[in-house]
């Protein structure tokens, strides 16, 4: 058996906390997405007049055309398309969820929550609905919520949402962020798993310390507190990506150690598709091939909270998840936050 190497830390970072899924196992059963129509491709945003160049954002990035919704696209509306996909693919009735949990960046309002209007659109009422506000993260947050709730036999099938209209907040003249994010959904039920595979371990985690790393408005107030009405996302991109390379190898490390597994028993990697040199960057590091490891950040560019079902669906329709496969799942986003997974795939 290889011998996992325990990756060098930074001496200002905090130490990573992780946990084993106890109880019954709880597994993901079928995973649904939408987006929005409108392909926007990498000469289109220079045609748009962005100070870019396909080569550029390509060679930077990995991206090459996202999805952008039309002006007024409410976030619960692509959120409904991808809930209904997911429940029509785990051939789950919408009356038997337990609880619906939204992650998103971009609600459509303070309140009330996207998760609301989900069960509205649904027909549903009753079932426990909320919001999970971690940026990227959010989506990685929820489905650690969702194997909480179902593998402490509390509920039998929660919904996971990610979904994002992240195009609302994004200024069209900062090349360093426009030409990055996107909009999207996807969702995925949570089961008790029907083979005794699922989730293993979790590694969940903040540092607030890098608050002011990936904003939305007024720093150090915050947009609402600043009455900026329309504020827009900034970044400190070289900043994040350090943080994001490192958390990607660091939570790799502890998820797996925490399953009691090593990287050579990972089938695939599910990585939040923000950047396809840090993807790379951290497989490297890991000791992954990209054979195993899913990109898809050129189809889509950054959706937050609905890269990782957006990215779980591709390898699903790509027939690179299988029954049995271990599979590693990891995010980060602002906050700073971070939240892995290890799971058997059923
Ligand atoms: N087109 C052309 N040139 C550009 C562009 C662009 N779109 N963007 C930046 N540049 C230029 C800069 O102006 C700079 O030029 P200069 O050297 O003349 O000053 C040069 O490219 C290098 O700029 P850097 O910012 O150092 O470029 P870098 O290689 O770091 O790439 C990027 C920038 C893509 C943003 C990268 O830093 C990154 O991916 N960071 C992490 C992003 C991330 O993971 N975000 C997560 C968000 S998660 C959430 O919670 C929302």
């Amino acid at each position: 058996m290889a011998v996992t190497q325990a990756p060098r830390v930074r001496s200002d970072a905090v130490p990573l906390r992780t946990y084993r899924t106890r109880g019954r196992p709880s597994a993901i059963a079928g995973v649904g997405v939408h987006v929005p129509e409108r392909v926007v491709t990498n000469h289109d945003l220079v045609q748009m007049g962005v100070d870019t160049s396909d080569q550029w954002i390509s060679e930077r990035t990995g991206i090459r055309e996202r999805r952008i919704a039309e002006p007024g696209t409410p976030t619960f509306e692509l959120a409904t398309h991808a809930a209904r996909a997911a429940l029509e693919r785990s051939e789950t009735r919408p009356g038997d969820l337990d609880a619906i949990l939204v992650a998103t960046s971009t609600p459509d309002g303070p309140f009330p929550s996207v998760a609301c209007r989900v069960q509205n659109e649904l027909g549903v009422p009753g079932c426990c609905a909320m919001d999970v506000l971690a940026a990227c993260t959010g989506f990685a947050y929820a489905l650690s919520l969702a194997d909480a709730y179902v593998s402490s036999g509390s509920m039998d099938t929660v919904l996971v949402i990610g979904a994002e209209v992240l195009s609302r907040m994004v200024d069209w003249t900062d090349r360093g962020t426009c030409v990055l994010f996107a909009d999207g959904a996807g969702a995925a039920v949570v089961r008790p798993a029907q083979r005794g595979a699922g989730f293993r371990s979790w590694c969940l985690g903040a540092d607030g310390r890098g608050y002011d790393k990936i904003t939305v408005g007024d720093i150090p107030k915050g947009a609402y507190a600043a009455g900026d009405a329309a504020p827009t996302i900034g970044m400190k991109g070289p900043d994040v990506f350090k943080f994001a390379t490192d958390i990607f190898i660091r939570q790799a490390y502890a998820v797996t150690e925490a399953a009691g597994v090593t990287m050579d028993d990972i089938d695939l990697w599910v990585p939040h598709q923000a950047n396809r040199r840090i993807i790379e960057a951290a497989a490297q590091r890991i000791g992954l091939p990209m054979e195993r490891v899913l990109v898809n950040i050129e189809r889509f560019g950054n959706t937050s909270t609905a890269t990782l079902p957006l990215a779980l669906h591709d390898a699903i329709e790509e027939d690179r998840l299988h029954a049995g496969d271990t599979v590693l799942v990891a995010g980060f986003g602002s906050g700073l936050t971070w939240a892995a997974c290890l799971l058997e795939w059923e």
